[in-house]
């Protein structure tokens, strides 16, 4: 399992220790969240914070887009050479052609469900992704509840992926912890998003009981 720490736990008053922190502690990628105020109920960070998130860290960059107008956004971030940019389905018309706008960026696209999306919307777009974000907390904030239902939507997506793109991954974020970590793993995630869970304790340790 790989494990993403999302920074929107983090202290942000020391953001350049921290990013260093998780990754000095064995992390997979750095996750970063990225709010519009208008998809989401809230509001985070812009290109001026994620430019020295990514000159701290030295573990690739998971950004997560809970925006609208995500092809400005892609426009925006793409300059810090994520490994991977995520956009929710929810809010985009051309996912197609957004997924082929990052991919000549030099970036992995992924796409992004709400817990309340079935998987049928993106059987299309398996084939053209290389990861799909399960929510499993309603996306804008940190330190909310595991929505359980989503394991069953997990192994329905895993069975799709064998079929369309084998080698697409699936990544989870929300409430994950070492409480839900096993099920996870069952039901064939490849990559947990942790934040208030990671940055509650000591983080080489929160880190290691999620791999
Ligand atoms: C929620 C974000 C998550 C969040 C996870 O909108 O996408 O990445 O920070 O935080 P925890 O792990 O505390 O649920
Ligand atoms: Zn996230």
């Amino acid at each position: 399992m790989q494990v993403a720490p999302s920074i929107l736990s983090a202290d942000f008053g020391k953001l350049e220790a921290e990013v260093q922190a998780i990754c000095a502690a064995d992390c997979d990628l750095v996750h970063i969240d990225v709010m519009d105020g208008h998809f989401v109920p809230n509001l985070t960070l812009g290109p001026v914070v994620v430019k020295s998130v990514a000159k701290a860290a030295t573990k690739p960059l998971d950004i997560h887009l809970m925006v609208q107008n995500n092809s400005f956004f892609v426009d925006l971030f793409a300059p810090f050479k994520p490994e991977f940019i995520s956009f929710h389905i929810e809010e985009e018309k051309h996912a197609n052609r957004l997924t082929q706008k990052i991919r000549n960026f030099g970036i992995r696209p992924a796409v992004v469900l709400n817990p309340h999306t079935g998987i049928e919307c993106i059987d299309y777009l398996l084939e053209y992704i290389d990861m799909v974000l399960v929510m499993s907390v309603n996306p804008g904030f940190g330190g909310q509840k595991f929505i359980p239902n989503v394991l069953e939507k997990i192994k329905l997506l895993k069975d799709r992926i064998e079929i369309r793109n084998p080698k697409c991954l699936i990544e989870v974020d929300g409430g994950v912890s070492d409480v839900n970590i096993k099920d996870l793993r069952e039901a064939g995630v490849d990559i947990v998003v942790a934040g208030s869970y990671v940055f509650s304790g000591d983080y080489r340790q929160r880190i290691a009981s999620l791999k």
